[in-house]
C-alpha cells in the first residue's frame, strides 16, 4: 500500500472494538503502512477533519495489549447517517479531500447495520465518481444481528457478560428460599433482535438452572400469557428469574417500553429502548402483590472487557487485520464476514462480502431455535453460541481496578 490508512468506529460501543483498531493497525504496519490514522468519533469527526496518529499510543508494543484490554470505542463514535448522495455531494466531496489532504488511500469502519451503511454510500460516491479510494467495513456489534456473517465480534464478549451475571442473579434471588417468590426481571439489549438474551440460557450448566423464561423480540409479546407464565413459576418456585430483551414488542410491533410514553429517536431513526424490566416488574407487582426487582443490564453488557472472551478478541483482531489484507489486495465496497468451520472443535476463518448485501440488513435468531413455547433456546443455540464466549484475558490491574489505554483529548 502507497499511501496512508485510516479507521474509525461507529455505533454502540462493544468489549472488543478496539481489538479491531488494533487488528487493523497491526497488519498495517507489517505492511510498511506510513500513517495509520484514527477517525475521532466516526465519520463524524473525520467530516471535522478530526483524526488522530495511532503510533503515538501503539508504536510501543504495551500499547496493542492495553487497547485489547480498553472497552468502549478509543476513538470515539457516532450515530451519524450518511445523506442520500443526490443533492449532497458536498458531503461526501468533504470526506475525499480530507482523504486526499493526508493521503489516505483506504478507509476502514468498525461497526454494525448502520454503520455499513456509511461503507456502502462512500464506495457507491467513489465507484460513481471514479474515486481510487477503498472503503472496507470491520463487523462489529453486540446485537450479533449483521446478515450473512455466522457471528459479528462483540457479541461474544457480551454474551459472556450476561451469561454470568445471570448465573450471579440467579444465585442471588434463589438466597432467601422464601416462601413467596422475588421475581426477577432482567433487561438486556438487542433492539430488533434476540442474540443477546438467547445468551441468558448460556447461564444454564449442572451447577445453575438458568432463567426460567426468555422472551425475545422474535416472537410477538403477550403480556396476558407473560403474566400466566409467572404465576405459574410463583406457585410453584421460590426464585423467579426472567430476560427480556429491550425490544419486545405486542403483536401490532408496538415496543413494550414505549407504552404509555414517549421515546426518543436516533439518527438512524431507531427508538431508544429502555425501560421494559422496569414496566413489566410494576405489572407483576400490581397484579400478585409479589416482591419483583427490575435489572437492566444497560451498558454494563457492552462494555465489560473485565470478562470478555477471549475468541471474541481474537476474532475481533483478525477481522481488522483481514480487513487490510482484503485492502491491499486491491479489494472494495466489502465486509469482513467470519465463517464457521465447525463446532466441535470449534473453528472460524474469515471471507469479505459485497457491502450491498450486508448494508441495514437485520439478522434474527432462527426460528428453529427457539423452543416451542416461544420462552426459551433449544440446544441449536447452545451450539453455535457457546464456542463464542469461550477463553478469558486477564485485565491489567492498577491500584485493583483494570487500567484503559485513553486517547488524549
Ligand atoms: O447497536 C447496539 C446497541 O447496543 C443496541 O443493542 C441498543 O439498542 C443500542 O445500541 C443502544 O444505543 P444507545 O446507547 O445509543 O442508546
Amino acid at each position: 500500500m502507497k499511501g496512508n490508512i485510516v479507521v474509525g468506529q461507529s455505533g454502540g460501543p462493544t468489549a472488543v472494538i478496539n481489538s479491531s483498531v488494533a487488528g487493523v493497525y497491526a497488519q498495517a504496519k507489517k505492511l510498511g503502512v506510513k500513517k495509520v490514522y484514527g477517525m475521532v468519533h466516526g465519520i463524524e469527526g473525520f467530516l471535522e477533519d478530526k483524526l488522530c496518529d495511532l503510533d503515538e499510543y501503539l508504536a510501543d508494543p504495551t500499547g496493542i495489549e492495553r487497547l485489547k484490554r480498553t472497552p468502549s470505542a478509543f476513538l470515539g463514535s457516532c450515530r451519524f447517517k450518511m445523506p442520500k448522495i443526490e443533492g449532497h455531494e458536498d458531503v461526501y466531496e468533504k470526506v475525499f479531500e480530507i482523504m486526499e489532504k493526508h493521503d489516505i488511500e483506504c478507509l476502514f469502519y468498525c461497526g454494525g447495520n448502520d454503520s455499513m451503511d456509511t461503507v456502502k454510500m462512500l464506495s457507491d460516491y467513489a465507484k460513481e465518481h471514479g474515486k481510487e479510494q477503498r472503503f472496507v467495513g470491520v463487523p462489529k456489534t453486540i446485537d450479533n444481528d449483521l446478515p450473512i456473517t455466522d457471528h459479528c465480534p462483540g457479541y461474544g464478549s457480551a454474551a459472556k457478560y450476561i451469561a454470568t451475571s445471570m448465573k450471579e442473579i440467579i444465585r442471588d434471588n434463589e438466597s432467601f428460599g422464601a416462601k413467596k417468590p422475588t421475581v426477577c426481571i432482567v433487561e438486556i439489549m438487542g433492539r430488533n433482535a434476540g442474540w443477546l438474551t438467547a445468551a441468558a440460557a448460556l447461564s444454564k450448566d449442572a451447577d445453575c438452572c438458568g432463567p426460567d423464561a426468555i422472551f425475545l423480540p422474535e416472537v410477538d409479546f403477550d403480556i396476558e400469557k407473560f403474566m400466566d407464565k409467572v404465576r405459574e413459576l410463583a406457585a410453584t418456585k421460590s426464585s423467579v428469574v426472567i430476560a427480556v430483551s429491550e425490544g419486545v414488542h405486542d403483536a401490532n410491533g408496538t415496543y413494550i417500553c414505549e407504552m404509555g410514553r414517549e421515546v426518543a429517536v436516533d439518527a438512524f431513526g431507531h427508538k431508544q429502548m429502555s425501560g421494559t424490566a422496569a414496566m413489566l416488574a410494576e405489572k407483576v407487582a400490581a397484579a400478585t402483590g409479589l416482591k419483583t426487582r427490575a435489572i437492566e443490564f444497560s451498558t454494563l453488557q457492552r462494555a465489560a472487557t473485565h470478562i470478555a472472551s477471549l475468541t471474541d478478541i481474537n476474532e475481533a483482531f483478525q477481522v481488522g487485520a483481514d480487513a487490510v489484507k482484503a485492502a491491499e489486495a486491491g479489494q472494495t465496497a466489502m465486509m469482513i464476514t467470519l465463517e464457521r468451520n465447525g463446532d466441535d472443535p470449534y473453528q472460524c476463518g474469515t471471507g469479505a462480502q459485497d457491502i450491498h448485501y450486508i448494508a441495514n440488513v437485520e439478522r434474527k435468531v432462527p426460528e428453529e431455535w427457539i423452543t416451542e413455547d416461544g420462552m426459551g433456546l433449544n440446544e441449536g443455540y447452545e451450539a453455535y453460541a457457546r464456542p463464542l464466549i469461550m477463553g478469558e484475558l486477564l485485565p491489567l490491574y492498577v491500584n485493583g481496578v483494570p487500567s484503559h489505554l485513553v486517547r488524549k483529548k
